[in-house]
């Protein structure tokens, strides 16, 4: 595997992506390297590449490179901040430059092997730096250029450490992806054998050996992630698996019948049980307006229901969830959760009350690679590509109180946005859409009649992780189909409106 030391660029994780993509296992460690687990002289290590950040290697707080990594005697990529640190800690010169360089540069290779082997004279890179190389360090040599930066590739004379200012792992470097490779095909000997069959086969083995002959209870939701993680743990250990899929009134519509269907085909019809919990959480809902009560109200009802129906299992060891790499990352990142601020935790706790030990296939794997997993298992697309969905669900998406009257409202205007959308080719590249109810009423005129009806919102937003995104520019003619569509058939809605807000500042939810 090709380890990534995490200095703290935003792009560490599309490094480790990039990696994937060819095939060859990443992960990304923090820099510190706290821990048992971070061994950079296994075996397995084939390679290690040093993040950018956002620090200056000129300050005093800036993190530093761990002895390891040289003392490793593995092959080293550093990427901007990690090729100053290289510079910096072998005896060459870094300093702060006058002005900062961003953007698009035009790159010039003096040297066409190694990293750059099959290129051509000059090609396109993406630079955003503030300091700068000045000095190499003994022993090393340019290998690349540009008009600005006299160090834009460079590398030590027996060929193990390589460093480039400018980020391979964004597109707007197009020869970045053909450099990554040269770096773990060439200069690492990596082979490409992180494929769909080898990552379905040594999950499996993983379940198998944590798991043995203890039994596991799974909360299905539907959506990709607890889904994939419940089938993949069902090829795994077949019966010993039990899962549990609750039904807290607040699913889109036709949801509840979908899930429960599909899930019981994949995984046999006694293996899910399902708890129709709705008249339970709507009650309590009842006379709530503050969306984290909301979200507190629901959260307990869950737990409840989850360990009234767990308890009739019996025997349970394990706690199935769906968690994912991202998440992972961040909670061992050196600049822990708070630099990126998740609030979002549904089930939080429900291992320790029920103490429970927590299995999490997933834990080393990125979104897209679930989804192909999932594929792999021959999940139906209609589940590989389901949107993320709150686990409040609609009662976020009706502002203020939730009625059973305003649900269905909400439904019926949340259905007809979903089929017009999902009949658009850029259905796929939105991350999230939905309706909102705002429960104020307009006027307006339908016939020979006033009328006087709630607001309806349609929400649409593009975004990689949802912690930021930006709203989607739908074609006039979706929007106009959706709002007609809405105010006509939809009894309750008088007029729709397009959010057209990004977050920051705003949320994609709105409450
Ligand atoms: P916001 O609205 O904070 O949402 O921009 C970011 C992402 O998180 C989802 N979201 C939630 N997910 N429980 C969840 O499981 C919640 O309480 C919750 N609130 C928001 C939201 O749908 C989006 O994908």
């Amino acid at each position: 595997k090709i380890v990534i030391l995490d200095f703290g660029s935003q792009y560490t994780q599309l490094i480790a992506r990039r990696i994937r993509e060819l095939q060859v296992y990443s992960e990304v460690w923090p820099c510190h390297m706290k821990g048992q687990e971070y061994n950079l002289n296994s075996p397995e290590v084939k390679g290690i590449i040093l993040s950018g950040s956002p620090y200056s290697v000129t300050s005093e707080e800036a993190p530093t490179l761990p002895g390891e990594v040289l003392q490793s005697g593995k092959p080293v990529l550093g990427i901007c901040y990690g090729m100053q640190l290289l510079v910096k800690s072998l005896g060459g010169k870094v300093v702060r430059a006058a002005q900062r360089e961003y953007g698009r540069a035009l790159l010039t290779i003096l040297e066409k092997k190694g990293l750059f082997e099959g290129m051509g004279g000059e090609t396109i890179c993406w630079m955003s730096h503030g300091d700068s190389v000045v000095a190499l360090p003994p022993g090393f040599v340019k290998i690349a250029k540009t008009e600005d930066c006299e160090f834009a590739a460079i590398r030590s004379e027996d060929g193990k450490i390589w460093g480039i200012q400018f980020h391979p792992e964004v597109s707007h470097t197009p020869l970045g992806k053909e450099m990554l490779a040269n770096f773990v095909f060439f200069i690492c000997g990596c082979n490409p054998e992180w494929t769909p069959e080898s990552i379905l086969k040594q999950q499996i083995n993983y379940i198998r050996n944590e798991v043995k002959q203890e039994r596991v209870v799974c909360a299905l939701s539907g959506g990709v992630d607890s889904v994939t993680a419940a089938v993949l743990t069902y090829r795994a250990i077949g019966d010993q698996l039990s899962c549990i899929f609750v039904n807290n009134g607040l699913l889109r519509k036709g949801e509840a019948e979908e899930v429960l269907k599909s899930t019981q085909k994949l995984l046999g019809k006694e293996r899910v049980i399902y708890v129709d919990a709705g008249e339970r959480f709507i009650s309590r809902l009842r006379g709530v307006l503050d969306p984290e009560e909301k979200r507190r109200i629901i959260g307990k009802a869950f737990i409840e229901v989850f360990e009234e129906e767990a308890a009739k299992l019996g025997n349970i060891t394990y706690l199935l969830q769906g968690t994912l790499y991202p998440d992972v990352i961040e909670s061992t990142s050196v600049w822990g959760p708070s630099a990126r601020i998740k609030t979002h935790h549904n089930v939080g706790g429900l291992p320790e009350r029920m103490q429970l030990k927590v299995l999490e296939p997933l834990r080393f794997l990125f979104k897209d690679e679930v989804r192909t997993l999932a594929q792999q298992l021959g999940i139906p697309e209609k589940i590989v590509w389901r949107q993320p969905f709150p686990g409040p669900g609609l009662a976020v998406r009706i502002v203020g109180e939730v009625t059973p009257e305003r649900l269905e409202i909400l439904r019926e205007m949340d259905y007809i946005i979903f089929q017009e959308l999902s009949k658009s080719p850029v259905f796929r590249k939105i991350w999230q859409s939905f309706g909102v109810l705002v429960p104020v009423r307009s006027v307006g005129i339908m016939g020979d009649e006033r009328t006087y009806e709630y607001v309806g919102v349609l929400r649409a937003v593009l975004s990689e992780d949802g912690m930021t995104a930006d709203w989607a520019r739908l074609s006039y003619d979706t929007l106009d189909v959706i709002a007609r569509r809405v105010v006509n058939e939809v009894k309750g809605i008088g007029r729709m409106v397009y959010d057209i807000t990004s977050k920051p500042p705003a949320t994609i939810e709105w409450e």
